[in-house]
């Protein structure tokens, strides 16, 4: 009796199909030990033990537990830096995740195989270094990011005709303006490029987030190049918009993305990877300056031959070379940042303000207090400050500016005062020719 409970025992226990390896290996060990038991029990004549009523209801258990294992080992096991590629015909599979394994069902709940990639950079995922969180490490990783983005696609002094592919030559030649459609900071980057675009290639540029633009009819201007931004390559509603802009008559399609095969890479028609190196952090930072840079790129590929000549082609390149280093010693006022944003850690609302493409960088501001602090922040043109806003600011409300020494800087001086006149605490990121001095209730 001993030795038959044992032996059942061993078999329920051992019973349900495991995938992970450890799992697997014991599974084996505890058949082998089981089946050595049954052949002590034939000899012993014990077997008719496993007839009796407690063991029947034994073996219904282990039936379960059988069943229960085949289709665990429906299963494959998915190792830590494993990720799937699922193609566009593949839309509306499921993944179903177990501790160390994974099982996919398509559309018709049938189990499948799909191709699976590994992360060649599997160090640089699982190590944090000496960072405190992943966000913080992708923030100081900037400058080679950067360095990633113009590698390969600019010469001393000008940008590679095929930066954009070999394709792209043609299409530039023909594009007379450009669509943008974005999410979250990849629209900000949109923005910020529609300055640009409009100020030094003289191309019409229009930006829209993509979950509005999918569900409007659109006005399509002949000739317009679609353009498409995102760090992942997997955002739904751009991955949306897409499908709806291939329909209407544009161009051609171009995607600034930074993960190589997503599903906006594959479903465009110029890709530009950012390069900037896997984005963990769910906040976009490194990718986000990585797109400024790939659309600055764009900006003077589409400028040739129209807005832009070679001399001021030759200015922004090497503007461009030099901002891995500018970044770099930006990095190093961290702690300084730190220090000075002591009384900011109370606050439940923040206000940022900018003029021209200090304006998106003021949205983007605002959205990563937003998403990383849970403060409440909003952002506005600093000239639309006197419209409504202004009646919010007291003095517990932190009101952060940028500042650059440009053509808009005594505009925004202006409309720093109205805050300051009405107490709200001033927290300036200036040049140091900008001409801000510390004071009580400003802080540069
Ligand atoms: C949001 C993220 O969910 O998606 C943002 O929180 C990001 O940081 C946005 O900008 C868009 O993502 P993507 O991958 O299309 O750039």
């Amino acid at each position: 009796m001993f030795v038959s409970t044992i032996v059942v025992g061993c078999i329920t226990f051992t019973g349900p199909c495991k995938v992970h390896p450890v799992e697997y290996s014991r599974t084996v060990v505890f058949y082998l030990l089981a089946i050595l038991l049954l052949c002590i029990c034939a000899l012993r004549k014990e077997l008719n033990m496993f007839i009796s009523l407690p063991m029947i209801l034994f073996y219904v258990l282990y039936v379960c537990l059988i069943v229960k294992g085949q289709l665990d080992c429906g299963a494959a096991e998915l190792g830590e830096t494993d990720y799937l590629r699922l193609n566009k015909d593949e839309e509306g599979d499921l993944v179903e995740l177990r501790d160390a394994s994974y099982r996919l069902i398509d559309v018709l709940g049938e189990t499948v195989e799909r191709e699976i990639a590994t992360i060649s950079s599997a160090d640089e995922i699982a190590d944090k270094g000496n960072y405190e969180h992943y966000m913080l490490k992708e923030i100081f990783e900037q400058p080679e990011a950067l360095k990633a983005t113009l590698q390969g696609r600019v010469s001393e002094k000008y940008v590679l005709p095929e930066a954009f592919g070999i394709k792209a030559p043609a299409i530039f030649s023909k594009t007379e303006s450009v669509h943008i459609v974005a999410c979250g900071t990849s629209y900000h980057a949109g923005l910020i490029a529609k300055y640009w675009l409009e100020e030094w290639a003289g191309v019409l540029c229009q930006v829209e987030v993509a979950s509005e633009y999918r569900y409007r009819a659109c006005v399509v201007p002949k000739n317009t190049l679609f353009v498409t931004i995102s760090q992942s390559g997997e955002t739904a509603d751009t991955l949306a918009a897409l499908q709806t802009a291939k329909k209407s008559g544009y161009l051609a399609s171009l995607v600034i993305c930074n993960v190589a095969n997503s599903s906006l890479a594959r479903a465009s028609d110029l890709v530009l990877m950012t390069h900037a190196g896997p984005e963990i952090g769910v906040a976009s930072t490194k990718a986000f300056t990585t797109q400024l840079a790939a659309l600055q790129l764009l900006c003077i590929s589409l400028g040739r031959g129209r807005g832009l000549d070679r001399k001021k082609e030759q200015q922004l390149v090497e503007a461009l070379h030099q901002l891995p280093e500018l970044c770099r010693k930006t990095l190093e006022l961290s702690g300084a940042i730190e220090k000075i944003f002591q009384p900011f850690v109370d606050k439940k609302h923040a206000l940022f303000l900018g003029r021209g493409v200090q304006f998106p960088v003021a949205l983007e501001g605002a959205l990563k207090l937003k998403e990383i602090s849970y403060v409440h922040a909003e952002a506005y043109p600093a000239g639309e400050l006197k419209h409504g806003p202004l009646a919010l600011i007291d003095n517990k409300m932190p009101v952060i500016a940028v500042a650059p020494n440009n053509a808009l800087l005594e505009k925004l001086k202006s409309n720093l005062q109205e805050v300051k006149a009405r107490g709200g605490q001033l927290f300036v990121f200036a040049d140091h020719d900008a001409g801000f001095e510390n004071e009580p209730g400003v802080t540069v």
